[in-house]
């Protein structure tokens, strides 16, 4: 039997019932845990709608707060870890899956797909789904960067969506997990980073199934919507530098199929609202920090301060960006942190503008290849 859990914060509460009575429905689901974030309105909600739940579905569906359990800012990682202890402490079921309780187009095959590879013997699954051409930012010119320059002998650079919160974990696992400090620690965004780590450096099996329809959600807003997020993610890959990873872990990636327009059109930030973010708020400071960087970058990026210009910041200079970020960033300094914005949001708008643009084909193996090719490079050396 398994467990599956739903970490949120504020979500639709219509959106949350569905999901759960989707997962309290299917057959290989013993209990359902939806873990809140804090005591407020969809955490009322669930309380209110969760005995008619189990009721109608014969599955127990249990609701808790997260503890506080690691030292960053309580977010994410405090939410799925709540999961990961309950799943070990409270229940004897053998795996436990995680799902974003926000999903519009969660289904039942969702949690079989996962589970049929679990049968065939894999201790990790994860979901992964087309993603519109102007999404994913962080998982491309971040996460998927950053592994290709650390790890390219491994299989990290080549994990389709190393940020994805929709994963199975069996029982080992999950122990293996809440006995790692560097995730128990891990409170914020960075939580997906590290159980792609942590998970790939115990050399485990991880299967990748594609859900063809997709993972719904709304559009970003500006790029401010993800500074947090990014932030966060880009912090955990760099207190992991210097990590040695093996070759030891097995990795499959399912065939992918046709993408739906839905996906294929769809515009996955907002670029009016993003583009002004180029030339705000600027410190003295943030401009002398830039002195870190290639010349090239330096000049392009404090040209911003009186007009926007990005063309620049192309795949060659964001990988010698990369490094210096890598090497110089000091975290929870917020004149660093204004700097890494602003230098991938000019990176998202130089993509957009050369390569997005020309469509969805076009874009998908443009950035599969940008990030092969920075392993490549990073394996010679280079
Ligand atoms: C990512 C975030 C933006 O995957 O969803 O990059």
């Amino acid at each position: 039997m398994s467990l599956v859990v739903f970490p949120f914060r504020t979500e639709d509460p219509k959106v949350v019932e569905f999901n759960l009575r989707v997962a309290a429905s299917h057959p290989a689901v013993g209990r359902v845990l939806a873990v809140g974030a804090e005591e407020e309105s969809t955490y009322q909600a669930v309380e209110a709608f969760r005995s008619e739940l189990a009721a109608t579905t014969g599955t127990p569906v249990d609701l808790i707060l997260q503890d506080r359990i690691g030292s960053k800012r309580p977010g994410k990682g405090d939410g799925m870890n709540t999961g990961l202890r309950y799943f070990l402490n409270e229940t004897d079921a053998e795996r436990i899956h995680f799902y974003d309780a926000d999903i519009t187009s969660f289904g039942p095959d969702w949690i079989t797909r996962a589970e049929s590879a679990a049968d065939r013997g894999h201790d990790v699954v994860r979901h992964f789904f087309p993603r519109s051409s102007t999404d994913a930012m962080i998982t491309w010119m971040i996460t998927r960067t950053g592994f290709a320059l650390l790890w390219p002998h491994t299989e990290l650079p080549r994990i389709e969506q190393p940020l994805g919160g929709e994963l199975l974990f069996t029982r080992p696992v999950a122990e293996a997990l809440v006995a790692d400090a560097r995730v128990q620690d891990q409170s914020d965004w960075g939580i997906d980073t590290l159980y792609t780590f942590s998970t790939i450096q115990a050399g485990l099996s991880v299967y990748e199934t594609y859900v063809p329809q997709g993972k719904q959600h709304a559009m970003y807003g500006g790029l401010t919507d993800l500074r947090t997020m990014l932030v966060e993610c880009f912090s955990a890959i760099q207190s992991l530098t210097g990590e040695v990873v093996g070759v030891g872990a097995t990795h499959q990636i399912e065939a992918t199929a046709a993408v739906p327009a839905s996906i294929t059109e769809k515009i996955g930030y907002n670029l009016e609202a993003t583009l002004h973010l180029l030339g705000e708020d600027w410190t003295a400071r943030q401009a002398e920090l830039l002195g870190h960087f290639p010349t090239g970058v330096k000049e392009g990026m404090l040209a911003n301060r009186s007009t926007p210009t990005f063309l620049f910041l192309d795949e060659e200079a964001w990988f010698l960006s990369f490094r210096t970020l890598l090497e110089a960033y000091v975290p929870g300094d917020p004149d660093w942190e204004a700097v890494l914005f602003r230098l991938w949001v000019a990176r998202v708008i130089s993509y957009t503008a050369t390569r997005a643009l020309r469509g969805y084909e076009h874009s998908q193996r443009y950035l599969a290849e940008m990030v092969d090719g920075y392993r490549r490079r990073a394996e010679l050396g280079s």
